[in-house]
């Protein structure tokens, strides 16, 4: 990895020091169109079980909160310095309970077997290092009939071409790629 990619990762890839707090602040605001986009296309109904891979300064989780009221959102992200930001964002659904993050990766999912009704990952597929075993992960910790959302902004370095590929090469079903000038999606169905 040369000079100018470390850097990218360590404000937006991984994000971590100065670099990743500065990197989250502007993506706290560049991204949350996009989160809201994807949400809507997700259909959360009010009592899902959702959660949101990777889900850096926290403003997706604000959104899946309010999208699901009686329901619980759970996110992941291995970055120290994202999840201090998403905890402040969402100080007072953490204290109700209806918030809960952790440090994880998508390759190690920590949650049972068939536990959300919905999945989602905004700009983060890209930078996991490997997607494969985080797409069986994800199918693994996903009930039968619930859906699972990639989310892009056609500035994160991910190519639409081949997801729809990849979704069913993990096991998805009805896998289907939705394009806007600014971002993509792909949705997929657990058999
Ligand atoms: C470009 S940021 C996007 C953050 C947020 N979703 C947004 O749209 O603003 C990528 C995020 O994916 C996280 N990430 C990197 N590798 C990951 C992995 N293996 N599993 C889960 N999340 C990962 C990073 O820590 C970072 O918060």
């Amino acid at each position: 990895m040369g000079a100018f990619e470390r850097v990218l990762m360590r404000a937006f890839g991984r994000p971590e020091g100065i670099l990743g707090r500065l990197g989250g602040t502007v993506m706290a605001r560049l991204n949350q169109p996009c989160a809201a986009w994807v949400i809507g296309l997700l259909e959360i109904r009010q009592h899902d079980r959702v959660l949101e891979i990777g889900f850096g300064p926290g403003a997706g989780i604000q959104l899946l909160a309010a999208a699901a009221p009686s329901g619980q959102v759970d996110g992941i992200d291995p970055s120290q310095e994202m999840l201090a930001q998403a905890t402040a964002r969402n100080a007072v659904a953490i204290a109700r309970g209806r918030v809960g993050l952790r440090i994880g990766s998508v390759e190690r999912l920590p949650f049972e077997d068939s536990t959300f009704d919905k999945v989602l990952a905004i700009n983060s597929m890209q930078v996991w290092p490997d997607a494969e075993t985080g797409l069986a992960a994800i199918r693994r910790a996903m009930k039968a009939g619930g859906a699972v959302a990639l989310g892009f902004t056609t500035y994160s370095g991910q190519q639409p071409g081949g997801l729809i590929e990849r979704l069913t090469a993990a096991g998805f079903v009805e896998a289907k790629l939705i394009e806007t000038e600014k971002a993509f999606c792909v949705l997929a169905v657990k058999p």
